[in-house]
């Protein structure tokens, strides 16, 4: 996507062919800086730090951190570390493993001396792809919104609503949830986005808004609790967001609060889609409650607060009276009966085994 102007994706090799950079996410909206990482160290603290996130993303980054590793040192030693370096970096978006597997299978039977070039080769192709798969989701998510125009009278404003970031920041380019609706808006749809800002990150009052408005897609941002309200007065016509991890039958984990979006959604009889692409679908698992691992995240994100000063100025102030203790569970599981339908890059279905099964028949058991 285009940021004033100028063509960027979220990660690329820097022109030294070593160096990889990437769009610092820590500091958007209020500036916008591009990081080096330099060794595999650098790569794994941009994941931790979230200097880099949302699932598609961190998947690339762990591409290109296992690609800096061998680059520094292409020994067994060095990959069965980096591996493991990366792999705890983050402990929910199921992309993360799913890259560092397909990294370790490539380079673990090639010599030493072929690794390097084969680990940027590989990570290169990896986000290559990512960005044809969102392209995808965004096609098949555009059939979807062209039926919920199709039941409105013609020229009526289409009101979405999304849930932390999962635009063209998470993943290489597109986005999941947001591809869709990139593309309803350059296929001259008249449709505005509620932007939940996503507490205690802001991913989406920091993030997609900032992406939306940059794209010129018009769009409010809503407090996270403003959601079932909207809904409950016919503001919203559909829900979409991405997802971290989602299992087998279909449940979905993504950012704390979708949960509660989707009962919201449920009850008021709004369609709930989740945009996907295929390395998110974990098919170890079928019960997101019971299996899939939950980050727990720093109690300071929720407690303080960065952020403009009229003066131009980044402040971090702290919001809790001194001595409450504060949680901060950064994901959640929708269960796959609240989902209306999962949007991949092969098509939509439904958020089920035999949904899902449908899409990617090679996954059947007995396949
Ligand atoms: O903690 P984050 O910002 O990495 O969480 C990101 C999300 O939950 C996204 O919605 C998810 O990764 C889907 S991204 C295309």
């Amino acid at each position: 996507m285009k940021v004033d102007g100028k063509p960027y994706r979220t990660i690329w090799l820097g022109s030294d062919g070593t160096t990889v950079q990437a769009i610092d996410q820590t500091l958007l909206p209020h500036a916008f800086v591009v990081r080096d990482l330099r060794n595999v160290a650098d790569a794994t603290n941009a994941i931790r730090n979230m200097v880099v996130r949302g699932a598609p993303l961190i998947g690339a980054a762990a591409a290109y951190g296992m690609a800096l590793a061998m680059a520094e040192d292409p020994s067994d030693a060095m990959l069965a570390r980096a591996y493991t370096l990366l792999l705890e970096s983050r402990p929910t978006a199921v992309n993360l493993r799913w890259a560092l597997d397909d990294l370790r299978s490539t380079l673990a039977p090639l010599p030493a001396s072929k690794r390097r070039d084969a680990a940027y080769k590989r990570a290169a192709e990896i986000c290559d792809e990512d960005v044809e798969i969102c392209r995808r989701i965004g096609e098949n998510g555009l059939v979807e919104i062209r039926r919920i125009v199709a039941a409105k009278p013609p020229g009526t404003t289409i009101n979405a609503l999304t849930h932390c970031n999962a635009g063209w920041l998470a993943t290489v380019d597109w986005g999941t949830a947001l591809s869709p609706i990139y593309q309803a808006h350059n296929a001259g749809i008249p449709i505005h986005v509620w932007v939940d800002e996503t507490r205690p990150r802001n991913q989406g009052a920091s993030l997609t808004a900032w992406e939306l408005g940059k794209h010129g897609v018009p769009h409010t941002v809503i407090a996270d609790n403003a959601g079932g309200h909207l809904m409950q007065h016919g503001k919203v016509d559909f829900c979409i967001v991405g997802s971290d991890r989602t299992t087998r039958r279909g449940d979905v984990c993504n950012k704390i609060g979708t949960y509660l979006k989707a009962l919201a959604a449920h009850d008021n009889g709004v369609p709930f889609y989740v945009g996907l692409p295929y390395p998110t679908i974990d098919w170890t698992i079928e019960d997101g409650h019971r299996d899939i691992p939950i980050e727990e995240r720093s109690a300071r994100e929720v407690s303080h607060m960065t952020g403009r000063t009229d003066s131009g100025e980044l402040a971090t102030v702290a919001l809790l009276p001194e001595g409450s203790a504060a949680a901060n569970p950064a994901f959640d599981v929708t269960p796959a009966r609240l989902v209306t339908g999962l949007i991949t890059e092969r098509g939509v279905c439904a958020a089920s085994e035999a949904g899902l099964l449908s899409l990617y028949p090679e996954q059947s058991r007995a396949a």
